[in-house]
């Protein structure tokens, strides 16, 4: 990939503009964070409302974070990008990200629309690895949004990853991530069987949630939940 610009932050050979980059870096991320913050209060006052109309939370909590410097420089680094604001907004998605676990299945869908049926929020990608897992067993709802942040500056277009699951898709991933993401042991003996076993953890939660699910639509033909 071409690389935008040619003066990278890291560059140490001049120290008061190297001062001034970690400055404008320390700003980006303030930015990230307070998108962060308005996806979260639009999720929460949905939860809220749909409390009050139905005596039950769709959301069972909401994690956030904002990835780690090392991070965004690594992956520019493997996009073949120097570390740059330019790059950091235009090339990386999931600078923001916002992790809603969900009680139901039916309820990740409905969080999903809800929020992306607001005029404020561009959809700019989903990746549903519900209807279509990944082959490893891994399932949640991916969206990439764009909200407006209203700064002194005026109003700036913010990207947020949303990672949408049920509390036993993130049980799946929470361990797996443990134990497997990115550490790079498909090399290791008896790795083929751990893969194995693993799948068959994300099964035995697939038909969890699904039952739950099942059960969720038997009572709610009574009353709405
Ligand atoms: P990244 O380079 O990891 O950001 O992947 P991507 O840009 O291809 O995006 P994708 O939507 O596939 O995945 C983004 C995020 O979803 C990851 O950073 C993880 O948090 C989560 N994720 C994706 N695949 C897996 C997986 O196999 N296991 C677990 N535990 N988490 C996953
Ligand atoms: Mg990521």
């Amino acid at each position: 990939m071409e690389t935008k610009d040619t003066k990278p932050w890291l560059d140490t050979s001049d120290p008061q503009k190297f001062i001034n980059n970690t400055a404008k870096f320390n700003d980006l991320m303030m930015m990230y964070r307070c998108a962060i913050r308005e996806v979260r209060t639009k999720l929460e006052v949905l939860d809220d409302e749909f409390s009050v109309e139905n005596q039950r939370n769709p959301i069972s909590f909401i994690k956030t974070r904002i990835k780690k410097p090392e991070s965004i420089y690594r992956k520019l680094q493997k996009l073949g990008c120097t570390f740059t604001p330019e790059n950091i907004v235009e090339q990386l998605h999931d600078v923001a990200g916002i992790r809603v676990v969900c009680a139901f299945v039916d309820d990740i869908y409905t969080i999903a629309d809800l929020l992306s049926s607001q005029d404020d929020i561009t959809v700019l990608q989903v990746k549903d690895y519900i209807k279509n897992p990944k082959p490893n067993g891994y399932r949640s709802y991916h969206m990439i949004i764009e909200i407006p942040v209203f700064f002194s500056k005026g109003k700036t277009p913010m990207k947020v990853e949303i990672q949408i699951r049920t509390n036993g898709m993130d049980f799946w991933a929470t361990l797996e991530h443990q134990l497997r993401y990115k550490k790079g042991i498909e090399q290791m003996e008896g790795y083929e069987e751990i893969s194995k076993e693993l799948m068959q953890c994300a099964a035995a939660v697939i038909e969890m949630d699904n039952e739950m699910q099942n059960i969720k639509n038997k009572i709610g033909k009574f009353h709405d939940i």
